[in-house]
């Protein structure tokens, strides 16, 4: 995720701002909300690069520059920091230098291919301080700097850009060139703002939104450049491309929120570039799928015979999901356990079973408690988490961090997808492992979850359908909710969702125990969601669900039925449908969840309470 600022001025400009220093901060400030594990800045000054960086919050880079000043500057970049490759300490903080000290490169994204590049640069004789891939983008920038790129920093920054794979803005300054900032952007944000004088590079508008509102939004695979008085803008060859101009009519406050109403409004619509961030970078050179830390002897991954998931609320429902897909796949059983059930009992794991642990925030404590105790009976503890650097992962033996970036509003929602996609991952790293899939099937299932991101997206291009009838049931005071199979947490995610935000009763069930109590809760006008299977998938499967909604609108039930495109089954027995992209059974939550997110932020949004900070919650559960 990470927020990023670029700016350079001149004693014309007409903003009434006070130097680099100042605007890159103030930048720094409004885009904290996008990374704040370390954050830092890099200004071209007397013939030089000065830079500050610094773990934890902002605060901590403003306290260090109190300390040592930097010299008045009108050129420079400002990083904070969500930590992708290497944990969140003051060298893995960004700007990195390369070129003896003279160039400063920041970075968001996730630079997919960089270990083959640091073994080429290694060769070469530079030596690298950190754990990220982002020193590894600025080495090869001062490299062709000094080489192919002849001193021509855009021209550098181009050749750069072609040698990538991945997701990537970077931003650097050059001591041979004040007065100029140089951007790359492939798959990641970056908005170009316009000024009198001066001119500035933001993640997003908040990055300059406080110093103007001429905004121009750069396309895919563009380089941009900009000086006080000017701006250019390239493909990665050099050719001449343009951006779109557009005026910045939000105020400060929703500029952070994308235009959205709200943090989670604004993580629901973020969830395509999550899921698709999860997947980056996971193949290696020789077709093998890797985790992001691994400190456990693949023969011992080999002999585990049980897998137990560790989690709480949202976090277990991804648990949930991973079950079918993991045992699925790989033929290993697998218990979704809530970590503090699991601790409080007499649990039977050992060596030979593996504990995943799934948390957004890597702090709660429920489930710390119950890594550890696993840990002391000999389990090997493996961590899916957001939050690189955190407790949890620290104390695990392996980790598979989820690239979601930081999750605001406290109601999980793009870490929710984020976390069931790295599960995927896992199930098809154990899967080729311990040879239980072959490599055609791997790839099969990588190119379906390839397709998710802009599968997802055509859901959020109709959430207008799932809204209006949000809209409709403002006065609701009890919703159900069932799934079978896969369908079943995302029914239980839907219903938790509704519950913590909108304060409406919520129940998720199987939809195969209804008969077997919950169905006496129906009565005339009860919402009843139903989550529907693939038609294409196992046909007793959709034909039992379209069964349960009969059922359950027999006895008077209004059905609202999520479903998948062409089904033509469900529609005589729904008050409602909403079709999902036909995507394979055992990925489809990461579809189905949507409607009910968006549901659940919409009712909450009418019934005027505050989305982002619902009562009585808190974003991180730091006690028992
Ligand atoms: C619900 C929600 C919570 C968290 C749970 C675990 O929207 O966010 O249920 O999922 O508190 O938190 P993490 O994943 O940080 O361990």
């Amino acid at each position: 995720m990470c927020g990023i600022v670029g700016y350079v001025g001149s004693p014309q400009k007409t903003s009434g701002t006070h130097g680099a220093q100042d605007v890159v901060l103030e930048g720094l400030r409004r885009l904290e909300y996008r990374g704040y594990d370390s954050a830092g800045i890099a200004l071209v000054a007397q013939d030089a690069v000065h830079m500050r960086k610094k773990s934890g919050k902002l605060s901590n880079l403003i306290a260090e520059i109190e300390d040592a000043p930097l010299p008045a500057s009108l050129t420079g970049i400002g990083h904070t920091r969500w930590a992708t490759h290497g944990g969140p300490t003051d060298v893995n903080a960004h700007p990195h230098l390369a070129d003896n000290g003279h160039l400063a490169l920041i970075h968001n994204g996730i630079i997919e291919n960089f270990s083959e590049l640091k073994a080429a640069l290694v060769k070469e004789g530079v030596h690298f301080t950190s754990q990220t891939d982002t020193e590894v983008a600025a080495a090869l920038l001062g490299s062709i700097y000094r080489g192919a790129g002849a001193g021509d920093l855009t021209r550098s920054m181009q050749l750069t850009a072609q040698r990538l794979e991945g997701a990537f803005t970077l931003l650097a300054v050059h001591r041979d060139h004040p007065g100029v900032v140089v951007a790359a952007r492939r798959n990641s944000p970056l908005v170009l703002g316009l000024g009198d004088g001066e001119n500035f590079l933001g993640s997003d508008v908040s990055g300059f939104i406080d110093f103007t509102r001429r905004a121009v939004e750069l396309g895919q695979d563009q380089i941009v450049t900009i000086t006080p008085e000017a701006h250019s803008i390239t493909d990665f060859n050099g050719n001449p491309a343009e951006g779109k101009e557009f005026h910045v009519d939000w105020d400060a406050a929703s500029a952070e929120k994308g235009g959205y109403p709200s943090f989670m409004e604004k993580e629901i619509n973020d969830q395509p570039a999550a899921v698709a961030d999860t997947l980056l970078g996971r193949v290696d050179a020789f077709s093998r799928l890797t985790l992001d830390e691994m400190r456990i002897d693949p023969e011992a991954l080999k002999k585990v015979t049980k897998i137990v998931v560790l989690a709480c609320g949202t976090s277990a429902y991804a648990g949930s999901v991973a079950k079918y897909a993991i045992e699925n796949w790989c033929r290993i059983p697998v218990e979704v356990e809530l970590s503090h059930e699991f601790r409080y009992r007499d649990p039977i794991v050992d060596a030979n079973t593996l504990v995943v642990s799934i948390s957004q925030s890597g702090e709660t404590m429920d489930t710390l408690m119950a890594v550890r105790y696993a840990k002391e009976q000999g389990a090997l503890t493996l961590s899916i988490c957001n939050t690189n650097g955190s407790t949890i992962p620290r104390e695990s033996d392996a980790v598979l961090y989820t690239h979601a970036g930081p999750e605001i509003a406290v109601a999980s929602t793009k870490a929710f997808l984020a976390q069931i996609t790295a599960t995927y991952l896992l199930g098809l790293y154990l899967g080729q492992l311990r040879g239980n899939l072959f490599t055609g099937q791997i790839k099969d299932i990588l190119a379906d979850l390839g397709k998710i991101p802009s599968k997802i997206q055509s859901i959020l291009d109709r959430a207008e359908e799932i809204k209006e009838l949000a809209r409709s049931m403002s006065d609701a005071s009890s919703v159900l909710f069932l799934g079978r199979h896969v369908g079943y947490p995302v029914a239980m995610e839907g219903a938790l969702k509704l519950k913590e935000i909108a304060y409406i009763h919520a129940e998720g069930f199987a939809a195969g125990e209804l008969k077997h109590g919950p169905i006496a809760l129906i009565d005339e006008g009860q919402p009843v969601f139903v989550v529907v299977p693939s038609p294409r998938g196992r046909d007793s499967l959709h034909s039992k669900v379209v069964s349960n909604i009969q059922e359950v609108r027999a006895r008077g039930a209004k059905t609202l039925v999520i479903a998948e495109a062409g089904d033509q089954a469900v529609a005589e027995f729904a008050e409602f449908v909403f079709y999902v992209p036909e995507t394979p059974t055992l990925l489809m939550p990461l579809l189905s969840t949507v409607p009910l997110q968006l549901f659940a932020c919409e009712l909450a949004t009418v019934k005027g309470l505050d989305v982002d900070q619902p009562r009585n919650l808190a974003k991180s559960v730091t006690v028992e």
